[in-house]
């Protein structure tokens, strides 16, 4: 499909600089002018104050779209590099477009499911967090930042607003999980209403929001080179809100952030209560962003400083005892236990019989992954997708814990991905264990939805950490499994089964997320230097003493 006002592309780079991704195979396939190569640091080595003394636009200039958008409303791909787009792609534009949501006359965001034959719409016809997320992406690459900046301004109105649950006010930081726009056609009237944990099952508040919402912002910035949404002392005190909520002292005794069950993209009771790998990695992801967006003022310092410190530890709490390979699992099943004092090496007395007999057979000899949760006595040895991708993407994994997450996947083809791309956790939980920890969830049944259900969404996270980790074959083999069935079966939320070879019992059809993160992952593989704007550089200059400046 080349006729551009039916694909609904626009010919656009991202800001993001070729340095950057000078390690990646990829890049060697980019046609870029040399002019980008100048740049000596990206915008991530740098802060965002330090650019705004001399604007930075120069530089942010060499690096954005210096092909840019066309001007001509042409499909980026055909017009590079010949490419023609797979006729998939228009189709899901015109879902993608059908699924705004429109605030007085304003784009703000997307449904998250346009499902008119579903006979309960339940809460898909709101405005959710994360699910704007790949929405938000796609409009980037495409060279639509307004809709982007329209969310944040808004998402981060709603976070003013006083939330309450009964009698509890929840922390001032806190970022809804949703919202709804609500017209009143004969006054003419737009209204929102919000979601903040109060009306979601469970009653439990959203942790990723205002971690997406952070790592959002740095998407916008980086992509548009527009500093000044950032900088504006609204996002600067939305962040800072954000923060004070996970960076404040309490009982703590790891890095960790404390969690209940049901507070990210699994939000039902699923086990994930305690130090979920998925919370922990955007946490580290919305660490580094704030990093690079903080003004050094006075109150900003103060974050920075609190920031570096929590990195260095958390960076380390992770690396050390989330990660497991074939040689640290047999170091924890010959643990001892009962240690105590800080000569310990079985520090949180894991029990070597608690290990699952699964992970045995599951754990290659070659690569590794970050296992579920880590708690007194307690690890969850499940595989997860939306944390292992987002640590290689943070850089929370090191290089070489990067390579060996994808060496899993090449390894364990058929248990991660198998018919769709990809299981949100592995394995799914049965019988007595289902019923203790789901606590007879029907909708969370072995195999299907958050128990080992198939979510296409995860595709895009899948090919961005496939284009870091410099193993775009990974990404071009997921794409093509998902160009097989996606619009066919009319955009499932998630799949069910081992393989997931069946649309998900309850699915919705016309998922947004699931159609924007299709797009999203075609056109990073098309351009990788789209994948700057969500992934960060390696951070081996992190000090835990600050001396600011080029590390990110
Ligand atoms: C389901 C998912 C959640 C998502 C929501 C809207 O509740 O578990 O992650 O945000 O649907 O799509």
């Amino acid at each position: 499909m080349d006729a551009p006002k039916e694909s609904g592309l626009r010919n656009v780079s991202s800001v993001c600089s070729i340095p950057e991704m000078d390690d990646f195979d990829l890049t060697k396939l980019l046609d870029k002018p040399k002019l980008t190569i100048k740049r000596e640091r990206s915008f991530d080595e740098r802060s965002l104050s330090e650019m705004s003394l001399s604007r930075g636009l120069d530089n942010l200039e060499l690096a954005y779209s210096p092909g840019g958008r066309s001007g001509f409303d042409t499909p980026g791909s055909s017009a590079r590099n010949s490419f023609e787009p797979h006729p998939m792609v228009a189709e899901a534009w015109e879902s993608l477009r059908r699924s705004l949501v429109h605030f007085r006359g304003q784009p703000v965001g997307t449904i998250a499911a346009y499902d008119h034959a579903s006979e309960e719409v339940l809460n898909y016809d709101q405005v959710f967090v994360r699910d704007f997320v790949p929405s938000a992406l796609a409009f980037l690459m495409n060279g639509e930042p307004d809709i982007v900046k329209n969310f944040l301004l808004k998402t981060l109105q709603l976070q003013g607003w006083e939330k309450r649950i009964d009698k509890f006010r929840l922390g001032e930081g806190a970022m809804p999980a949703s919202f709804k726009v609500l017209h009143d056609p004969e006054r003419k009237t737009d209204t929102i209403v919000a979601d903040f944990g109060e009306s979601a099952i469970g009653r439990v508040a959203p942790v990723d929001s205002g971690f997406w919402w952070i790592i959002l912002l740095r998407a916008y910035t980086k992509s548009t080179g527009d500093l000044t949404l950032a900088e504006t002392p609204e996002c600067q005190k939305g962040m800072r809100l954000i923060l004070t909520l996970c960076l404040s002292e309490g009982f703590d005794t790891f890095p960790t952030l404390l969690c209940a069950d049901g507070c990210s993209m699994i939000d039902r009771r699923m086990g994930i209560y305690g130090y979920p790998i998925e919370i922990q990695a955007l946490f580290f992801m919305a660490l580094r962003c704030s990093l690079s967006m903080l003004k050094h003022d006075t109150e900003g310092k103060e974050f920075v400083e609190r920031i570096m410190k929590r990195l260095h530890a958390l960076s380390f709490h992770m690396r050390s005892y989330f990660w497991i390979d074939f040689q640290q699992l047999n170091d924890i099943y010959r643990y001892k236990t009962e240690e105590y004092s800080h000569t310990a090496v079985n520090k949180f007395n894991v029990i070597p019989d608690s290990i699952p007999d699964w992970v045995f057979d599951f754990m290659p000899t070659r690569g590794g992954y970050f296992i579920g949760n880590v708690s007194p006595a307690r690890m969850d040895f499940r595989w997860f997708a939306l944390g292992n991708c987002v640590a290689i993407l943070s850089s929370l994994a090191t290089p070489e814990q990067a390579s060996a997450i994808m060496d899993l996947f090449e390894a364990r083809w058929e248990e991660l991905v198998g018919e769709m791309p990809i299981k949100i956790c592995y394995p799914a939980i049965e019988s007595h264990e289902w019923r203790i920890v789901t606590g007879c969830d029907p909708k969370n049944t072995r195999w299907s939805y958050h128990n080992g259900g198939s979510w296409p969404v995860l595709l895009w996270l899948l090919t961005a950490a496939c284009i870091k980790t410099g193993r775009p074959q990974i990404a071009r083999r997921a794409i093509e499994l998902a160009e097989s069935r996606l619009l066919k079966d009319g955009w499932p939320e998630y799949y069910d089964g081992k393989l997931g070879r069946y649309i998900g019992k309850q699915a919705r059809k016309y998922q947004t997320w699931s159609i924007a993160g299709y797009l999203v992952a075609k056109m990073m593989l098309e351009d990788p230097s789209h994948s700057g704007m969500i992934s960060l550089e390696d951070d081996r200059q992190l000090k835990p003493i600050i001396k600011r400046s080029y590390s990110f």
